[in-house]
């Protein structure tokens, strides 16, 4: 699959998102070795802090249909506005478990313009499971 075609179906994913609050709808699509499509977009809640973003929703909605990192081959977000968009920290804490450390990240605009990274690059030196033992 090609990225711009990854990057559509993040854009579909965020016409899913549920964002009464800040009316900032994220959508993201995760591609998997067998061709399949994950996608997740942010929901948020009254009570603001309980809001998923649309990258653990989409990591979360993979793991749920028994797909591990193993399985990933890239992963798409999209915003719709003018700079790229990025996961926030928490989120970069999750995809750093649950995504392959050297795969690709695009980071789509309202444009369809990406910019290609990994977590890697977008969290360095991150806490992880090896830390837990002392
Ligand atoms: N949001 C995401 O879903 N992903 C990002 O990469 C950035 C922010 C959501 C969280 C919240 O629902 C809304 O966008 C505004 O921060």
């Amino acid at each position: 699959m090609l990225v711009e075609e990854l990057i559509l179906k993040a854009q579909e994913a965020s016409k899913m998102a549920y964002a009464p609050y800040s009316h900032f709808n994220v959508g993201a699509a995760i591609l998997m070795k067998d061709g399949k499509v994950i996608l997740g977009a942010n929901i948020e809640n009254a009570s603001y802090p309980l809001s998923v973003c649309a990258e653990r929703c989409a990591l979360f909605s993979a793991h749920m249909q028994g797909y591990q990192k193993e399985d990933m081959v890239s992963f798409a977000l999209f915003g719709d506005i003018d700079n790229y968009i990025s996961p926030c920290g928490a989120c970069r804490q999750v995809i750093s478990e649950l995504y392959p450390k050297d795969a690709p990240i695009y980071l789509a605009n309202k444009e369809l313009k990406y910019l290609k990274t990994t977590i890697k690059e977008l969290l360095p030196l991150a806490f992880s499971e090896g830390d837990l033992h002392k």
